[in-house]
């Protein structure tokens, strides 16, 4: 098997704990000789910032562009939050999104049997919940200009962000979604606020069009973002994947996540543009951040790291058997009743972030036999 070059990034917070779970999992398919990794470690967030004085460096930012794939954890923490707006650490995550065009972050929000109770709304309504988020994850209102706070002329501050949205970068994240759709339930649901947004109207119909050209076997629903939020709530499993601009996107995986159980079990795959030579830039991201209230004291839930890990060998490596196997030994422990804080349920046992991680291994042994 040939060498993979992967770029780890654990970042702040629970990311360097969550990490340490997953290459664990990294060191066990080594030993099984089930992969090859060359694996480089970066600097990003806080801990950039801490020793080199930037949420990214460049060095960090060149890893990524030569990486085959980056595994991200999770930047930010209040230590860095008195810090100008324009040196904060989670400038980290969006300079690699923007340099590297991840645009297409794919969030599924999958309720595993044995956490139906742990879900926030009844059993009947999630049990069997598999849904898939794309985010549109390098345009809108996080990059829009102008933005910035301002001074009006009665000597007022004004703050504003911009929502700009161009047709290329709308159909591009559609298109995603109309072929994850192909493979699923063929059904997409986009959502914004065309009915107060002018970047909405023009979502609505970029999307329709490159509907109605390319993919009209798939069935396509418009919906208000807000009552999609709504609907995720009450209904959940009439969604199959949702497509939504940077902003809605991040807000409604947050929601999904909720009906998981824990946004310390949901894993995200951020993904770029395939390049001619067959290339494309993909960096995995749990959607969770760095838990400054539960940082160091090792009880953080590594599951959504360790998915983030399966997803990229699926997406990057083609490894879908390796990734189900890491799936698979995910969902043994909790259906063995070990369960950590987040997901804690009456008459489970509590377990800690590096126990859920070895309890992964040793399910990964038992199903490699
Ligand atoms: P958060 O996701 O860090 O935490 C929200 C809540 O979920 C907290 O109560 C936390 O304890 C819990 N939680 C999150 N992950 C968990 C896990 N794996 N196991 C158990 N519990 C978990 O969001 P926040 O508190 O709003 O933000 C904290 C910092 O993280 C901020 O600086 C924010 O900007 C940053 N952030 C970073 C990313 C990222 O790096 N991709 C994502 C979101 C937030
Ligand atoms: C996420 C986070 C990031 C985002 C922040 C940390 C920039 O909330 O990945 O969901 O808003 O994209
Ligand atoms: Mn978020």
């Amino acid at each position: 098997i040939a060498n993979k070059k992967l770029l780890v990034l654990p970042g702040d917070g629970i990311g360097p704990e969550v990490m340490h779970e997953v290459r664990r999992v990294i060191d066990w398919m080594e030993q099984r000789r089930l992969v090859r990794f060359e694996i480089g470690e970066g600097l990003v967030g806080g801990a950039a910032i801490d020793a080199e004085g930037v949420p990214c460096p460049d060095r960090t930012l060149e890893a990524a562009r030569e990486a085959d794939a980056v595994l991200f954890g999770s930047v930010g923490g209040p230590k860095w939050d008195k810090l100008p707006f324009e040196q904060r650490p989670e400038l980290g995550i969006l300079r690699l999104r923007k340099e590297l065009g991840l645009f297409a972050n794919l969030r599924p929000a999958i309720v595993l049997d044995p956490l139906v109770d742990a879900s926030s709304l009844k059993p009947d309504v999630v049990r069997g919940l598999d849904i898939m988020i794309v985010r549109e994850s390098t345009g809108g209102i996080y990059f829009g200009e102008p933005r910035g706070i301002h001074t009006d002329a009665n000597g007022k501050r004004i703050g504003i962000d911009t929502e700009v949205y161009s047709e290329d970068e709308i159909a591009r994240a559609a298109r995603v979604a109309f072929d994850l759709a192909r493979k699923r339930r063929n059904k997409v649901t986009s959502t914004e606020k065309a009915n107060v947004m002018q970047s909405g109207r023009l979502w609505r119909a970029v999307v329709s069009e490159v509907h109605k050209a390319e993919f009209p076997d798939v069935e396509l629903e418009h919906m208000y973002a807000d009552n999609a939020a709504m609907q995720l709530c009450s209904r959940p499993k009439q969604f199959d994947v949702i497509l939504a601009s940077n902003l809605f996107g991040d807000v409604l995986s947050d929601l999904a996540a909720a009906l998981t159980g824990s946004l310390g079990m949901l894993p995200s795959a951020t993904l770029g543009a395939v390049q001619p030579d067959g290339r494309r830039h993909a960096l995995y991201e749990p959607i969770h951040g760095s838990a400054p209230d539960i940082a160091g004291k090792g009880i953080a839930n590594p599951s959504a790291q360790i998915l983030s890990f399966a997803m990229l060998l699926r997406w990057s490596f083609g490894m879908e058997e390796q990734a189900r196997m890491v799936e698979q030994a995910v969902e043994r422990v909790l259906a063995g009743g070990m369960r950590t804080a987040d997901i804690m349920q009456p008459g489970m046992a509590r377990i800690s972030c590096s126990v859920m991680g070895e309890s992964v291994v040793r399910e990964l042994n038992k199903i490699a036999g």
